[in-house]
C-alpha cells in the first residue's frame, strides 16, 4: 500500500470531501487528493505549473518556486501543499498558507495558488481541492479559511464563499484583491 493511502486513511475529514486515496485510478469522476509530502514524484510539474502561471510573471525564478514549494511539503503545520490526480494523472495543487495577503495579516489561513492543468479543466478538479483544503483547515482546527482573487470571484462564489467587503488599502490596488471567506464547520 503506497505512503499516501495509509496517511489518507488516517483523515476521515478529508476522505469525505469527494476524494479517495491513490489506488489507481478515479472510475467515479472524483479526483484523488492528497499530501505533496506524500509523494513528491511530481514535484516538478507542479513547480513548472506554479513558476508559468505566477512566477514568470513577476520575473521570479523557478527555482524561487521550488524552494517555496519544498517548504510546503508538510502534512500538519502550515504552509502545506495539496495535489490532486485524475485517473493517475497529476491534475492540480493547492495551497494552505499562513498569510497571503499584506493587507489582512491578522486573519487566515489562506487558500492560495490553487492550479488545474489546462487540459483537465471543468471536471470539478478545482472545486474539489477547495473543498479539501477546507477539511485540512477544519482537521487543523482553522474555523475559517480566507482566499482572495483578481478575476475568479465567481468561481469561489458558486462553491458559496462569502465576499468579505474591501479595506481602503485594497480599493487603492490594482488589480484590486477580492477577498473571500468560507467557515470549516469546527
Ligand atoms: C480556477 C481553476 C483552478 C478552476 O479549476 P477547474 O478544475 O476547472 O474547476 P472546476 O471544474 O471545479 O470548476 C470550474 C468552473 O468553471 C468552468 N470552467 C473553468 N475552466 C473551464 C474549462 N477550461 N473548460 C470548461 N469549463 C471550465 C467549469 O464549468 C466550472 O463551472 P461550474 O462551477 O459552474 O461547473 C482553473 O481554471 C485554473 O487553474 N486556472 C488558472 C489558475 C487560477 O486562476 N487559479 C485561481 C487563482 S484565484
Amino acid at each position: 500500500m503506497p505512503v499516501l493511502t495509509k496517511r489518507w486513511l488516517q483523515w476521515p475529514k478529508l476522505r469525505s470531501v469527494r476524494a479517495r486515496p491513490i489506488l489507481g485510478g478515479s472510475p467515479d469522476g472524483c479526483p484523488d487528493i492528497g499530501f505533496l509530502a506524500d509523494d513528491d514524484r511530481h514535484f516538478e510539474l507542479f513547480a513548472a505549473w506554479l513558476y508559468r502561471q505566477w512566477s514568470a510573471p513577476r520575473g521570479e525564478t523557478l527555482e524561487n518556486r521550488r524552494q517555496a514549494l519544498r517548504g510546503q511539503m508538510r502534512i500538519d503545520r502550515l504552509p502545506i501543499a495539496l495535489v490532486a490526480y485524475w485517473q493517475g494523472t497529476p491534475a492540480g495543487i493547492v495551497s494552505l498558507r499562513r498569510n497571503d495577503l499584506q493587507s489582512r495579516l491578522r486573519v487566515g489561513p489562506w487558500l492560495s495558488a490553487l492550479y488545474v492543468d489546462e487540459a483537465l479543466r471543468g471536471h470539478g478538479i478545482g472545486g474539489a481541492l477547495v473543498g479539501a483544503t477546507l477539511s485540512l483547515a477544519a482537521w487543523l482546527d482553522h474555523p475559517e479559511v480566507w482566499l482572495f482573487t483578481t478575476d475568479r470571484a465567481r468561481f469561489y462564489e458558486r462553491l458559496g464563499w462569502e465576499r468579505v467587503p474591501p479595506i481602503p488599502e485594497e480599493l487603492r490596488q490594482n488589480p484590486q484583491p477580492l477577498v473571500f471567506r468560507h467557515a470549516t464547520g469546527i
